[in-house]
C-alpha cells in the first residue's frame, strides 16, 4: 500500500503491517495476555454517541488549545513508545520533528531506540520526558539530570508497568533485544528487504537513553534481561513524591485509572495524569479508558488536568475524550505504524489526518475551539 492510499489509521496499520516484519509489527499491534483490554478501549469509543448542535456558525473554528501552561495547535499529542526502531530506525525523531512542525508535544520513552540528546536536538523545546523508575535509582538520578540539560520541562512517571505484562504474540515471535533469528523470523524478514536493509544500515536497535547504564558486555547481549532486572515491584506513591521534590519542571502520572489513584497525584503534587492502560499491554482486565475518565475527572476536581490514552485512532474520539473531560488526548500506535510503514512522511501523514478529523469533528459538533466540547454533547436518551 502507498501513502496516497492511506486516509486513516486502519490504512497506515495495514501499511506497517505489509512493510515490517511480523514480530515488530506485532511488537507494536499486540495487548496483553488475552488481547480484550484492547478489543475493549476501541469498543468503548465507539459506544459514546456525540449529539451535534446545529446549526451554528463554526466557519471561524479554531483547535489550538492550553494545556500544561502552553497553548498548542490541537489537543493531542504522542504518547510514549519504546523500541520504536524494531520497525523503522529513526522513528522517534521522525515522530518528534512531525509533532514539533504540527505544534502538539511528543513524548520520548525511557527505553527509546534514540537519546533524548539526539531527539531533543532534532526538536528543541518541545520534548516530555517519559520516565520508567528503575531499580537501581541511580539510573533515573541521572536521566533526570539529562532530561533537565536537555531543556525537557515536563516529566511523565508511568506507574502501570511494575509488573512486566504478558504479551503472547511477542513470546511466540520470540521477540526480544538484541532482535533473535530463529527459521519463522528470518522467513519473514527477507519477506521485507526494505527492512533489511534498514537494519543493515543501522544496526539492531539499541536503547540509546540507557546505553549508558548497561554493564560492560552488555551492549550486544542480553539486553532484555538487564532491562528485566531494573523493572522494580516496590515502586510506589513514596517514589512519586520524591520525583516531584527532584523534578523542578512539570510532573505528569501516567498511568491513573482508579479515582482514588487520581486523588493521589494530586496530593503528591503532580500537575497531570493520564488516564492510561498502556494501550491495553498492561493489566488486560483494566477498564477502558474513556470508561475510567469520568470518574478520575471528577475525583480531581480540577486540581491538575487530565489527559487520556488508549485506543484513539480517529480525531472523533479526541472529541469523545474531550466531552468527557479530558484537556487533551495522547496517540501510540495510530502514529507509530504510519512511521513504520512511511518514515517522515507518515509521521506527518498520521498527524494530519487526525488533526483533520479533529477539526471536522468539531466543526459538525458546532463548536468553533476545542475547550467548548463537554458533557452536553455526550448523547443520553434521558436528556
Ligand atoms: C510499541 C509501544 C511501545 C510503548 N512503550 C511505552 C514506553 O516505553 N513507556 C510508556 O510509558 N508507554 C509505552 N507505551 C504505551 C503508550 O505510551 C500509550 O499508553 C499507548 O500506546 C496508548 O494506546 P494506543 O497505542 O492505542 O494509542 C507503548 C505503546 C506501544 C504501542
Amino acid at each position: 500500500m502507498n501513502i496516497e492510499n492511506t486516509f486513516n489509521v486502519e490504512d497506515f496499520r495495514k501499511a506497517a503491517r505489509e512493510r515490517i516484519p511480523r514480530l515488530a509489527f506485532d511488537y507494536f499491534d499486540g495487548g496483553a495476555e488475552g488481547e480484550t483490554c484492547v478489543a475493549r478501549n476501541r469498543a468503548a469509543f465507539e459506544a459514546i454517541r456525540l449529539v451535534p448542535n446545529f446549526p451554528v456558525d463554526v466557519a471561524g473554528r479554531n483547535l489550538s488549545t492550553t494545556f500544561l501552561g502552553r497553548t498548542w495547535s490541537c489537543p493531542f499529542g504522542v504518547a510514549p513508545m519504546g523500541l520504536t526502531g524494531v520497525g523503522r530506525s529513526g522513528t522517534d525523531i521522525a515522530l518528534a520533528r512531525a509533532a514539533a512542525a504540527a505544534g502538539i508535544p511528543y513524548v520520548l520513552s525511557t527505553v527509546a531506540t534514540t537519546s533524548i540528546e539526539a531527539v531533543t536536538r532534532a526538536a528543541p523545546g518541545n520534548v516530555w520526558f517519559q520516565l520508567y523508575v528503575t531499580k537501581d535509582r541511580s539510573i533515573c538520578d541521572d536521566l533526570l539530570k539529562r532530561a533537565a540539560a536537555c531543556d525537557v520541562d515536563v516529566l511523565v512517571v508511568t506507574t502501570d508497568t511494575q509488573i512486566p505484562s504478558r504479551r503472547e504474540r511477542d513470546m511466540r515471535n520470540g521477540f526480544s533485544l538484541p532482535l533473535r533469528f530463529d527459521a519463522r523470523s528470518v522467513l519473514s524478514m527477507m519477506r521485507h528487504p526494505a527492512w533489511c536493509m534498514d537494519k543493515l544500515a543501522h544496526g539492531t536497535p539499541k536503547l540509546q537513553n540507557i546505553a549508558p547504564y548497561l554493564p560492560p558486555g552488555t551492549s550486544a547481549g542480553p539486553i532484555a534481561s538487564f532491562i528485566a532486572s531494573q523493572i522494580d515491584a516496590t515502586f510506589d506513591w513514596d517514589d512519586i513524591a520524591r520525583l516531584r521534590e527532584q523534578w523542578k519542571g512539570k510532573l505528569v502520572v501516567k498511568g491513573v485509572l482508579a479515582p482514588a489513584d487520581a486523588k493521589r497525584a494530586v496530593a503528591v503534587g503532580a500537575d497531570a495524569v493520564i488516564v492510561s492502560n498502556h494501550g491495553g499491554r498492561a493489566l488486560d482486565a483494566s477498564p477502558a479508558t474513556i470508561e475510567a475518565l469520568p470518574a478520575v475527572v471528577a475525583a480531581v476536581g480540577g486540581k491538575l488536568e487530565v489527559f487520556l490514552d488508549s485506543g484513539v485512532r480517529r480525531g472523533e474520539d479526541i472529541a469523545r475524550a474531550l466531552a468527557l473531560g479530558a484537556r487533551a488526548a495522547f496517540v501510540g500506535r495510530a502514529v507509530l505504524f504510519a512511521t513504520a510503514a512511511f518514515g517522515d512522511k507518515g509521521a506527518e501523514r498520521s498527524i494530519a489526518v487526525l488533526r483533520e478529523q479533529f477539526d471536522r469533528a468539531l466543526g459538525m459538533l458546532g463548536c468553533n475551539s476545542p475547550d467548548e466540547l463537554g458533557e452536553q454533547f455526550v448523547f443520553s436518551p434521558t436528556r
